[in-house]
């Protein structure tokens, strides 16, 4: 598909889903050098330097009902973990749904990127798109005081910057594998995020919903939605808002 280049724009996100209001051909990638009103889940602002970070929308419009949109969403995050494996060389995480995270020995984990999908619906309930957004802290050497507690980048791990176009290369690839592997079987998305996240099984979380509660990850439903186990043995699944250590 096309690659758009900005050097700098709103937000991805919100460009993309206006042109695939507007009829754009799937496969449409959007890149800017820095956004000057970065969207994140829940409403909250993605800090969006010049140069330093990854941001890149695609426009898809797979053949799938609008009840798989969350595997698209799941199934980007193993493209972004496949590729930042490869191309950073240390381990990160996928906190579902849309976290990625990477470990820190006796602490919480830092995040390191995230995604943002956000999908229109025919009346017969098909997807008419998926635009899926990703944001990745690269070369960043220091993060925002705001989130420096819960933040990291690739170069904040490694000690080395990465050449983002290095970075989106194989993330383009990599994301177009995921696709072509999600709508020959939905299902098989989830099982293979329940095997890449150190988060879907057997994972200690709190879930800020509701009167906030606590349990134990206990893998994925046939949507995709994360069950948590209470202490008195329900099962939960949180909304969208996800869950923390
Ligand atoms: C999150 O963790 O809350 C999701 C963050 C998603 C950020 C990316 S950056 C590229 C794209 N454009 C946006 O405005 N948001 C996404």
């Amino acid at each position: 598909g096309r690659v758009l280049h900005f050097e700098e724009i709103s937000s991805t996100n919100t460009y993309l889903v206006e042109q695939a209001q507007q009829d754009a051909a799937a496969g449409t990638v959007c890149v800017a050098d820095r956004q000057t009103a970065g969207r994140g889940r829940g409403g909250h602002a993605w800090h969006s330097e010049a140069g330093a970070g990854l941001y890149v929308s695609a426009l898809l419009r797979p053949e799938l009902s609008v009840s798989h949109a969350l595997k698209i969403s799941l199934a980007a995050g193993l493209a972004v973990q496949t590729t930042l494996e490869q191309s950073c060389g240390f381990h990160v995480d996928l906190r579902w749904p849309n976290d990625i995270v990477v470990p820190q020995p006796g602490a919480f984990s830092k995040k390191m990127g995230g995604l943002l999908t956000e999908t229109g619906v025919s009346v017969e309930g098909q997807l008419r798109y998926a635009v899926i957004g990703i944001g990745l802290n690269l070369n960043h050497i220091e993060m925002p005081a705001e989130i420096a507690a819960s933040a990291t980048s690739a170069r904040m791990i490694t000690g080395r910057s990465v050449r983002r176009e290095e970075v989106l290369v194989s993330l383009l690839h990599a994301l177009s594998q995921e696709m072509i592997l999600l709508v020959q079987d939905p299902e098989e998305i989830l099982r293979r995020f329940t095997s890449k996240s150190g988060w879907a099984l057997g994972k200690r979380v709190k879930v800020d919903e509701d009167e906030g509660y606590t349990g134990v990850t206990d893998g994925l439903d046939e949507r995709g939605f994360l069950r948590v186990r209470l202490a008195n043995g329900a099962i939960r699944t949180p909304r969208h808002g996800g869950v923390r250590e």
